[in-house]
């Protein structure tokens, strides 16, 4: 079976998620659930990022020990994802112990391998990035990420020789041009290539929240490194338990916020040729959320807090916005107005109206028993055909990142069977309903039914409890999670003659959503 390892970023622990980090859930979300209805053998890994200053610091305000921190933080981490469907196959955390070993196998093997040295770094550093920078890179001796103030710091520490992998970099890319998805952050990518890399510190001596140098206890690994091992010590790396290592490493799709390009399109690759482990195929960024067009930010009050949002519109809903909404690779931004229009007409109009005027006339015509199918001449004749080439359309555009327009083509498909109502009149038809118009009907209402659960298998991996309630609407027992595209996904493959469900509304309208911000 073909393999397919998809990771995301792994969040600080420092505080509560937000929703353009769950952003990121989403979207791996998605890509996996297509892979596995596409009949790959998925593995999904999330995690957390629990170590370093920032964390350090921010239980030590709240006076108590970093560890009982940081569960209290990874178990309201794990509940969000549950909340939002994420479908993780694991979860690493880096205090885990057998992670923590392998940070320090891989720390040995880079020193073997003569990659670190010992110098002194003098320099500014951002505790909330957990970034080192250069002078010329502050702005106003601000951080130029975060704009908060940077600090200075000096010590002994261990540097990795960066330097060393610069053309081996370019020459990957040259000879991998989809290496970093998607085109414009390849191109800046590049451009940090082209400025050069320079080695860089490793370890901290004033940070003892993390995992000690093998070599020097006196040093512990900075928190980027540790971090960045995640993606194979969660596959049990040069251990014993490598099973899993040797059967998804290495990672189709790595997905990351566009902020952290640099960690995972040089740092992490140069890293893995240091030790001789083979490259990701996609390193795939993605670009902000943003609340209006302001960067979201705690303390400026810009918050979209995924428990408030999730009330206020549903999982489904959100997770049907941003997919839709944004080109994926670009910024974008939340506005109550915006979700209240495309809730309503794509959600609400389109979809929610196509399941419940066909279900009603299901009710009212065959007192809810769907028609069996009939075979070869529908009266969907037309949808049966334009269904394959949304089937394609959508997978295509979706292996190649395009989420919205993916969700474009399947609209198409629910939009071409709305028309087909309008059409095909089924109202007329029933007025005799015998003989001849009788099986007409029966063809009608099936090809209805049948549109709606094939578009519901695609609209699965964006939004997977809605879809789930569509199919037990139609009285199809199976979930949709567990069939496979290339067999269910088939026209005709759901035989019909099933008692409808009890009918709800799947997409209650909003009103003056704007209003209540
Ligand atoms: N701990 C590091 C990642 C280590 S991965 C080895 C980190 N954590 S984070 O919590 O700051 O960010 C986690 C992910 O969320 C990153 O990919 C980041 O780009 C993403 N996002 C953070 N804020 C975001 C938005 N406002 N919008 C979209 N994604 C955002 O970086």
């Amino acid at each position: 079976m073909k393999r397919f390892y998809l990771t995301t970023a792994i969040p600080y622990m420092n505080e509560k998620l937000h929703l353009g980090q769950v952003y990121e859930f989403i979207l791996a979300d998605v890509m996996t659930r297509f892979y596995r209805m596409m009949g790959y053998d998925v593995f999904f890994l999330t995690g957390s990022d629990e170590h370093g200053q920032k964390i350090f610091k921010t239980a030590a305000a709240k006076g108590i020990s970093q560890k009982k921190y940081v569960d209290g933080m990874v178990a309201d981490m794990q509940r969000i994802l549950k909340l939002y469907c994420i479908s993780n196959d694991a979860f690493i955390r880096t205090t885990d112990p057998g992670h923590e070993k392998i940070v320090q196998n891989i720390f040995n093997k880079m020193n073997d391998n003569g990659d670190i040295y010992k110098s002194t770094y003098e320099g500014w550093y951002c505790v909330p990035c957990e970034t080192f920078f250069q002078d010329s890179q502050l702005i106003d001796k601000k951080c130029p990420q975060c704009s908060r103030p940077a600090e200075w710091i000096k010590e002994d520490n261990y540097f990795f020789r960066l330097s060393r992998y610069e053309d081996r970099l370019m020459k990957h890319i040259e000879q991998n041009p989809d290496f970093v998805i998607p085109e414009i952050r390849k191109n800046e990518f590049i451009g940090f290539l082209k400025q050069g890399l320079k080695d860089f510190s490793i370890s901290r001596t004033t940070v003892k929240w993390g995992i000690q140098i093998p070599f020097d206890p006196e040093q512990y690994s900075y928190v980027w490194i540790d971090a960045l091992i995640n993606y194979i010590s969660a596959l049990g790396y040069s251990t014993e338990n490598d099973a899993l290592f040797k059967k998804y490493w290495p990672a189709q799709q790595q997905h990351v916020g566009k902020d952290i390009l640099k960690f995972h399109t040089i740092i992490w690759p140069a890293l893995l040729m240091s030790i001789g482990v083979p490259l990701p195929e996609h390193v795939v960024i993605h670009g902000w959320i943003m609340k209006g067009d302001e960067k979201l930010s705690k303390s400026k009050g810009i918050t979209l807090d995924p428990d408030e949002m999730s009330a206020r519109y549903g999982i489904d809903a959100i997770r049907y916005f941003f997919t839709r909404e944004i080109s994926f690779g670009l910024d974008g931004s939340f506005t109550a107005e915006a979700m209240q229009k495309r809730y309503n007409a794509e959600l609400s109009n389109d979809y929610g109206n196509l399941v419940s005027r066909t279900l009603a006339m299901i009710d009212k015509y065959r007192n809810g028993v769907i028609p069996a199918h009939a075979g070869q001449d529908e009266e969907g004749g037309k949808l049966k055909q334009l269904w394959e080439t949304t089937k394609k359309e959508a997978v295509s555009a979706i292996t190649s990142w395009n989420y919205s327009e993916c969700l474009v083509r399947i609209w198409e498909f629910v939009n071409a069977a709305n028309k087909f109502i309008e059409d095909a009149r089924p109202w007329e038809v029933a007025k005799d309903d015998s003989g001849k118009n009788r099986k007409k009907l029966d063809s009608i209402l099936y090809s209805l039914a049948e549109s709606i659960r094939l578009s519901t298998l695609l609209v699965f991996p964006f939004m997977p409890t809605v879809s789930r309630r569509i199919f037990s609407q139609l009285g199809i027992d199976k979930d949709p999670g567990d069939i496979l595209l290339e067999d269910y996904g088939v026209w005709g493959a759901f035989e019909g003659n099933t008692r409808t469900g009890r009918r709800e509304i799947l997409f209650p309208r909003i009103e003056n959503e704007k209003d209540k911000d």
